[in-house]
């Protein structure tokens, strides 16, 4: 929401896709209230024809497609001695697969139109081992990382820029359930000491899918305070034995 909202804020018109009808709802309804022009398409984005009829809702709406955002994500708990088949495969599909199959149909669209820039949500769970144990998540966005730099070796003579973001521990609704005492320990580990939010991740990618950026493709940029900076150290050492597991 905070990356569609300050998006329209600067002239985007959004297409809000979510599973979640009331999700997009409240989105759309920000988005309204800024004067901006978005529509919601909902679907599950898990499956190819769900991403195929995104792009081309956009294209019937708007167009064409210049900004790609692949936000949508869902948890996935366990170590490799916990995860089952099923929670294995949806995390995947949802929060990977899903970036690939709209960057299959959107990057046809950019390259007919001269270019654009795909902005990919990672998380810093993909680049080193957290404290949260949860395997297929941080599979799925490492493998956005991953995914990102192939993306922009291989469409940058279209002009299409493929970027990542790579969120810390901020506060947003996938942490809302969080007691205070979690969060203070995921304020306390990174060397700025504050508690981000999303509105920190929706200014980075503002600024990589702007003019500003136009040189900048195929980056991890991580936005956390510094954490990854810090090492996983301070994880392992100040965490592990203080987090309340739910
Ligand atoms: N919140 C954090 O602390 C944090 C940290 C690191 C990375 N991130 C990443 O930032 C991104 C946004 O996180 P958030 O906290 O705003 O999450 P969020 O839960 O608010 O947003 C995810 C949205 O995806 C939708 N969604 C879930 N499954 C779907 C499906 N199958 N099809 C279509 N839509 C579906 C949900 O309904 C929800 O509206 C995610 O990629 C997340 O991994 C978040």
């Amino acid at each position: 929401m905070a990356i569609a909202k300050l998006f329209a804020e600067n002239g985007a018109k959004i297409l809000i896709a979510d599973i979640d009808e009331k999700a997009a709802l409240i989105t759309q309804k920000t988005i309204n209230k800024l004067g901006g022009e978005s529509s919601i398409f909902i679907t599950d984005i898990a499956n190819e024809k769900g991403c195929r009829d995104i792009v081309e809702t956009t294209t019937n709406n708007y167009g064409t497609i210049d900004i790609l955002v692949n936000s949508v994500a869902i948890s996935g708990r366990g170590s490799v001695t916990e995860i089952t088949g099923q929670s294995w495969d949806r995390v995947i599909d949802v929060d990977l697969k899903s970036m690939a199959f709209i960057s299959k149909y959107a990057v046809p669209v950019m390259e007919k139109d001269g270019g654009g820039s795909i902005i990919n949500i990672s998380s810093v769970d993909g680049m080193r081992a957290g404290f949260t144990k949860n395997i297929p998540y941080t599979v799925a966005k490492g493998g956005m990382i991953a995914a990102t730099r192939a993306m922009a070796v291989h469409h940058g003579r279209q002009n299409i820029r493929v970027n990542c973001i790579a969120p810390g521990l901020l506060h947003a609704t996938m942490t809302d359930g969080y007691s205070k005492k979690n969060r203070v320990l995921r304020k306390n580990l990174a060397p700025l000491g504050t508690e981000g939010n999303a509105e920190d991740i929706a200014k980075a990618a503002l600024f990589l899918a702007s003019e500003e950026s136009r040189w900048i493709t195929g980056v991890l940029l991580p936005v956390d305070a510094g954490l990854m900076a810090a090492g996983p150290q301070s994880l392992l050492n100040n965490v592990m034995d203080d987090w309340e597991w739910s």
